[in-house]
């Protein structure tokens, strides 16, 4: 059932069912994360792989503390700057979390969610939620609750419809290296916005195949089925496959002098965030079509263009 009530959601999420809940960056997949019977379905539902652990959604500040320890300062300066909000913090988990939510791992992934109806049944809860993004593990995240309803519809009862997404592109990671921020997800937080707030930030190798400390940066990620490339001349590489059917994702401008069989256009007006709001609708919508391939435009190479660009390199990595 896709609903905007909340009420249903409690009791299904009371009885250690799942629900899907909008935020502002893509919809998650949520159940109790002070439950292992809800953790387990998790991961069952998503086909994660246990190595991959899980981000914890709490209703405020003032929740953390039940959950990690040791908080670095420059955490809770991020938090004070930018939650409720596309920011995840990496902190010492304390002993409630299982080590099932952390795949093993002694920290944990917190953030606190900017949408009043995930914060809302938030509040009407005695638990955090744990909750990965609503999508098979590997496919694109969803941003509607219809993406979220094309991939589990048989098998979630509820999908709390809070709308379209308004960020669009998941939210950053942020570790701590002694109190020194690391950077292990580019997201829908600039690192600019990051770095004003608290200073230096360390990025990792998020190329490494498989990075032992944010194992969800694996290299191929938020993949459509269609065979899908990067490039900075979307015309060039079009015209190199004659007779097929290609689909293109473009920042601006449309192709005029060359047929495709669909355009999408991520920002007519260039901007970046608009891009972020759109992309992974723009992506579901050409993995629609039975294209022979679709060509992606790499964006612009700052603030969230350097996340967008990110996200379609994973998109289009062959192995
Ligand atoms: O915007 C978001 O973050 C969305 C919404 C639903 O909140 N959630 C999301 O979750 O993107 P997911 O599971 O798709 O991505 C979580 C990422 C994974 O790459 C995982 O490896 C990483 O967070 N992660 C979780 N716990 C971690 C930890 N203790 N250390 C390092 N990385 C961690
Ligand atoms: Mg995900």
């Amino acid at each position: 059932m896709i609903t905007k009530d909340i009420e249903p959601a409690v009791q299904v999420l009371n009885k250690n069912d799942l629900v899907a809940i909008p935020t502002e960056t893509v919809y998650g997949l949520a159940g109790n994360a002070l439950s292992e019977i809800a953790v387990s379905k998790i991961f069952e539902l998503k086909k994660r792989p246990l190595y991959n652990p899980l981000i914890v959604h709490i209703k405020s500040l003032e929740y953390l503390p039940q959950i990690t320890r040791n908080i670095p300062s420059k955490a809770y300066k991020l938090a004070e700057d930018f939650w409720p909000g596309p920011l995840t913090l990496v902190l010492e988990k304390s002993p409630e979390i299982s080590d099932l939510v952390t795949s093993g791992k002694s920290t944990l992934a917190v953030r606190v969610p900017n949408h009043p109806l995930s914060l809302a049944l938030l509040k009407q809860l005695d638990y955090p939620l744990a909750a990965p993004s609503a999508n098979p593990f590997g496919s694109i995240s969803p941003t509607s609750a219809a993406h979220v309803d094309h991939y589990f519809h048989d098998n979630l009862q509820i999908i709390l419809d809070g709308g379209d997404c308004q960020r669009g592109i998941e939210s950053t990671i942020i570790g701590f290296k002694q109190d020194t921020p690391v950077v292990y997800r580019l997201g829908s937080l600039p690192l600019d916005d990051i770095q004003k707030s608290v200073g230096e930030v360390i990025s990792l190798d998020t190329n490494a195949i498989i990075n032992p400390q944010a194992p969800g940066m694996l290299s191929r990620h938020y993949a459509p089925k269609t065979d899908t490339f990067l490039t900075e001349d979307v015309r060039e590489l079009a015209s190199s496959f004659p007779g097929e059917k290609i689909g293109v994702l473009l920042f601006q401008h449309k192709i005029t002098d060359f047929p495709v069989y669909s355009q999408e256009i991520l920002s007519p007006s260039g901007d970046l965030n608009e891009a972020a709001k759109n992309l992974y609708a723009a992506m579901h919508r050409l993995d629609q079509l039975n294209l022979d391939r679709i060509i992606a435009e790499k964006l612009p190479e700052f603030g969230l263009g350097l996340t967008l660009n990110d996200k379609l390199t994973r998109a289009t990595k062959k192995v």
